[in-house]
């Protein structure tokens, strides 16, 4: 896979605080990247570094394999930024707000205003184009943000916590439209601090705490960082004492069963499988030859939360 974005060592202290610690990661080509960890991780603070806003102490940054050091405006040009704190005209209407964005892009006449349309029809602002941002809800804003940042076909957007205090069906609007952008081709980072937001839709994601990067790649690299096993228990019914010694010895020669384990009352069956098993019929079929009845089964994998505690020693939230 093509690496779109690059970031080697890269430091920024402010003053004594170390917001961002020698930081790697790659983002890569057509990817919806997730940028995961506490307030004050130092997840803004390198997107705004990365995005040319800030300069660095050190380190290096190329996108597009363009380097930041001499190429910052031409990457510029190919970036499209959703800050975290909304940025637009209260007293300029929507279509304005747009406009004003993607004229700093170049765009002008006849493309401008067919950009802009566009992407207020793309965030559902269409039939308020005419409507001032001071007079919008929390959520509408946050979508007009977002057509701000993307009207100029950006090959990479930046959004930084895009869905901080929207309302459910805005945030739903939010996601699926980050998802289209994907599907059209774009790179995208995303950061938040919200776990269930990053495990959603994105395709990898970076933990990050106290400026450093504790953990990176797909949901599952990052579990299986944790634990490579999950557990599947069985709440058997009654079960024979030889039924049960021949199906035990059996469940443990299958190729994916680590560990089996019996309750003292004999009715609840422990069975820590690989962490990639995603067919558990064969662990049923041996309890089903030796006639044993299973009333309850549950399996559980470890999660990101779990994962992230893990790592970093804390919660997120
Ligand atoms: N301009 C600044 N001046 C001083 N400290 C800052 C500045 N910007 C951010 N910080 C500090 O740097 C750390 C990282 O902040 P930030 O990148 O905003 O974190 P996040 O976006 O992950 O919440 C925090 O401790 C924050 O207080
Ligand atoms: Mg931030």
């Amino acid at each position: 896979m093509d690496a779109f974005v690059t970031v080697q060592n890269l430091k920024k202290k402010f003053g004594e605080l170390v917001a961002v610690d020698n930081l790697n990661f790659e983002v890569f080509a057509g990817e919806i990247f997730g940028f995961l960890g506490p307030n004050g991780a130092g997840k803004s603070t390198t997107l705004n570094i990365l995005t040319g806003l800030l300069a660095c102490d050190q380190g290096e940054i190329t996108v597009a394999g363009l380097d930041l050091a001499h190429d910052a405006r031409r990457i510029k040009a190919l970036i499209g930024i959703v800050p975290q704190d909304v940025a637009v005209f209260e007293s300029l209407t929507a279509r304005e707000n747009v406009a004003y964005y993607a004229g700093l892009y170049g765009l002008a006449g006849a493309r401008l205003k067919a950009a802009v349309a566009e992407a207020l029809a793309f965030v559902g602002l269409a039939e308020h184009a005419k409507q001032r941002a001071g007079k919008m809800s929390g959520g509408m804003k946050r979508r007009l943000n977002i057509a701000c940042g993307i009207a100029h076909n950006p090959k990479l957007i930046v959004l930084d916590e895009p869905t901080v205090g929207v309302d459910a069906q805005s945030r739903e609007h939010i996601m699926g439209s980050i998802r289209t952008l994907r599907d059209r081709g774009a790179t995208i980072i995303y950061t938040s601090h919200y776990m269930p937001e990053v495990q959603e839709i994105c395709d990898r994601i970076a933990i990050i705490d106290h400026g450093k990067l504790v953990g990176s790649g797909t949901e599952e690299e990052l579990l299986e960082v944790v634990t490579d096993i999950k557990t599947v228990t069985e709440q058997l019914r009654a079960p024979n004492a030889t039924q049960l010694e021949q199906a035990l010895a059996k469940l443990s020669v299958l190729p994916d069963v680590r560990h089996v384990a019996l309750d003292e009352d004999a009715s609840l069956l422990r069975i820590d499988v690989a962490l990639g098993l995603d067919d558990i019929t064969p662990l049923l079929a041996v309890l089903l030859e030796q006639g044993i009845r299973t009333e309850a089964i549950n399996s559980e994998a470890p999660d990101l939360e779990t994962t992230f505690l893990a790592l970093t020693g804390r919660e997120l939230r």
